[in-house]
């Protein structure tokens, strides 16, 4: 029989991302209406082990669905990828009578989600990430906030590129995942898009490309470089000596994970929250909220960790097609 839950937790873990606050909100509302308690852990895994830990009621989310951040604030924490950190933070959620715990974050926060799982917590996960790269799911909590905010800032990064005539080199984030890279490069029109998993490295086939637009009459040539190639700065000295034209670099940063969330991720997060809290109180646990193929669905961590994910090679070849 489906265990029975009464007290439920939440909390935000790894890089934040902007919708996390309409997530924590629609889990709080979503609980409390269906009459269970809840319980805001701070800090990630870090609050659950040193026991920093909140009662949550409906008003303690009032205002906060237009908010970037996470109002639970956000950590990497290193003790709980120990078995002994892991023990604590479920001895921890036993002192709350805490049955059931919403985790949102990325992939690694998962992992952990799991070993909650098998401490007996029921456990849920969120996928809450800029970086799209959950592979089960085709839709992260922040990812559209951040690439519009990051699409905004290259419109205005072109607009003095063109008027100096200069070549840009914008990097934007993603360590290991090229999507916000795709994204921007395809919707900001640029010239030239890095992704860290097509990259090749051949910075003469780049060259070239500049000096052959320069011929056709462009006055400028945007490069969109995602963070995991990197070494924008050096990139942009080594084409102003090849091609004789001004070229500078600009790292947008951690502005792409703040900011106000759209629409779609205040939308979106609210639906995944309230599913978590459908999902727990039917008794399930180690299962990840997801949106694919045009539904809201849910997965089993396990299998939704040994998925894989890669950039779309349509959509790929139509951002090289696009810049030609
Ligand atoms: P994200 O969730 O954004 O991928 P991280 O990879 O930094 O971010 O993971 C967030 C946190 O999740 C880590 O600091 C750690 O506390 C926990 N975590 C990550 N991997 C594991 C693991 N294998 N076992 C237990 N906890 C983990
Ligand atoms: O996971 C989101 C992300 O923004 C990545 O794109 C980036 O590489 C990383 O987080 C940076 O994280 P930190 O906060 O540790 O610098």
């Amino acid at each position: 029989m489906a265990k029975e839950i009464k007290t439920i937790g939440v909390l935000t873990s790894g890089g934040d991302a902007p919708g996390m606050n309409p997530a924590i909100r629609a889990v709080v509302r979503t609980a409390i209406n269906k009459g269970l308690k809840v319980k805001g852990i701070q800090k990630g895994y870090n609050g659950l082990i040193n026991d920093e830990i909140i009662d949550m009621d409906k008003k303690s989310v009032a205002d906060i669905i237009q908010r970037g951040g996470t109002i639970l604030y956000t950590a990497r924490c290193l003790e709980f990828m120990t078995e002994e950190g892991q023990k604590k933070a479920a001895e921890i959620c036993k002192k709350h009578k805490i049955d059931g715990i919403v985790v949102i974050g990325g992939d690694g926060s998962f992992r952990g989600a799991q070993k909650l799982a098998e401490a007996g917590v029921n456990t849920i996960g969120l996928p809450g990430t800029i970086d799209l790269d959950i592979a089960c799911t085709d839709y992260t909590i922040g990812f559209d906030t951040a690439v519009n905010t990051a699409m905004e800032a290259i419109d205005k990064i072109r607009d003095t590129s063109t008027s100096h005539e200069r070549c840009s080199i914008i990097e934007v984030m993603g360590r290991n995942a090229g999507y916000i890279a795709l994204w921007c490069g395809i919707a900001n029109g640029a010239e030239d898009i890095l992704l860290p998993e097509r990259y090749d490295g051949d910075e003469q086939a780049i060259i070239n490309h500049i000096i052959e637009g320069r011929k056709k009459g462009k006055k400028h040539h945007l490069i969109i470089n995602a963070e995991g190639i990197g070494h924008s700065t050096g990139m942009a000295r080594r084409i102003e000596a090849a091609t004789g034209i001004e070229t500078r670099a600009t790292i947008l940063g951690y502005m792409q994970r703040g900011g106000s969330p759209t629409c779609k991720d205040r939308m979106y997060a609210s639906i995944m929250g309230s599913y978590a809290v459908d999902l727990l109180a039917e008794g399930k646990s180690n299962r990840l909220v997801a949106y694919k193929d045009g539904r809201f669905t849910d997965y089993d961590i396990d299998e939704a960790l040994a998925m894989t994910k890669d950039i779309n090679d349509y959509e790929f070849n139509v951002s090289n097609l696009l810049s030609r």
